[in-house]
């Protein structure tokens, strides 16, 4: 059974085809694909969402088939019926699971004995639906991706560790992360999208230099300070984070043809200034509009992978 828990879920060729369908996807008409005509697909939340639901809903009615939405509390699981059993039960019912939730020990649980894909939905460890989307973004801002530097400012986080193996696995030319010391992304990510990055041609750096690290950037990536369910954190990441916002000053150490992301949602005049936000490098609207045809593409290609493709699924982590 293929799931897409991490963003090391897929091959490099994989991750281009999907980026590639998602792209062609948002060009053509809405309902191109009807993979999921006749089928129901399970979203469970245990965190909030706007962006990734909203996209996931639409994405799955599109493609003919009929989203459930539910937050974790509304099911047994709140009472103690274990992931596992959970899982045998939904893939009686539906085409796929879609989760957002706390560790990502919860998302391998879901598809230890789940007969049909599960999709990390962000969990504490990855986001890779989002980092799909910025993939896709940043492939439609340059024309090059090798010569592409992504400079990623801020909490080296679960977006941050997903755009690190996806971009890895995009060749982008470099992705270089800069964070106050003990904020850093995990070792085992950077390790393993250095590895990738020796196959892509993508070069993988790591610094607490925020003035280093966007110098010459062609894209600024940000996300919040406090990531949900860091909430008693917030006063000390505030105090700690200050140097790594992305304002006009960062931009203008930046490329000339810079673009600004942010995976949203944002904290104006946190992590990023509204004057850069609102600004005309900011590409992240279209970033979030991206969510939707890269969770199609997603889906699609999960519910239609072949026997063979199924069997051949490669599991990295
Ligand atoms: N970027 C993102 O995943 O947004 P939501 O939390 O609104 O889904
Ligand atoms: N790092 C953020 C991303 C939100 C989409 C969080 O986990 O809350």
């Amino acid at each position: 059974m293929r799931h897409f828990l991490s963003s090391d879920d897929v091959t490099p060729a994989e991750q281009a085809v999907l980026i590639a369908r998602a792209i062609t996807m948002k060009n053509s008409s809405k309902t191109m694909s009807r993979v999921l005509e006749g089928s129901s697909v399970g979203l469970i939340f245990e965190k909030p969402s706007t962006r990734t639901r909203i996209a996931f809903e639409t994405a799955v009615f599109e493609l003919g088939g009929h989203p459930i939405s539910l937050r974790a509390a509304e099911l047994q699981l709140d009472r103690g019926e274990t992931l596992e059993d959970t899982a045998q039960v939904l893939s009686g019912y539906l085409s796929a699971i879609v989760l957002r939730t706390f560790g990502q020990e919860r998302l391998d649980a879901l598809a230890e004995t789940s007969s049909i894909p599960v999709v990390n939905a962000l969990s504490d460890l990855e986001h890779p639906c989002q980092a799909l989307a910025d993939v896709m973004t940043v492939t439609e801002c340059f024309e090059d991706l090798s010569k592409v530097t992504i400079a990623y400012l801020g909490d080296g986080n679960n977006v941050c560790h997903s755009l690190l193996l996806c971009g890895a696995k995009a060749g982008i030319g470099k992705i270089i992360v800069a964070c106050p010391k003990g904020f850093e992304p995990i070792e085992p990510i950077v390790e393993r999208a250095a590895a990738i990055g020796m196959e892509t041609g993508c070069k993988i750096r790591v610094t607490n230099d925020p003035v280093k690290a966007s110098t010459g950037a062609n894209v600024l990536y940000t996300d919040v300070w406090t990531s949900m369910g860091q909430e008693e954190e917030k006063e000390v990441r505030r105090n700690v984070f200050g140097d790594y916002r992305v304002d006009f000053k960062t931009l203008e150490r930046a490329a000339p043809d810079a673009v600004v992301m942010h995976c949203l949602p944002a904290h104006r005049e946190e992590e990023i200034s509204t004057e850069v936000m609102d600004g005309p490098r900011a590409v992240i609207w279209q970033q979030a509009a991206n969510r939707l045809p890269a969770q199609k593409a997603l889906m699609e290609w999960l519910v239609t992978l072949d026997g063979e493709s199924r069997k051949d699924g490669r599991r990295v982590r």
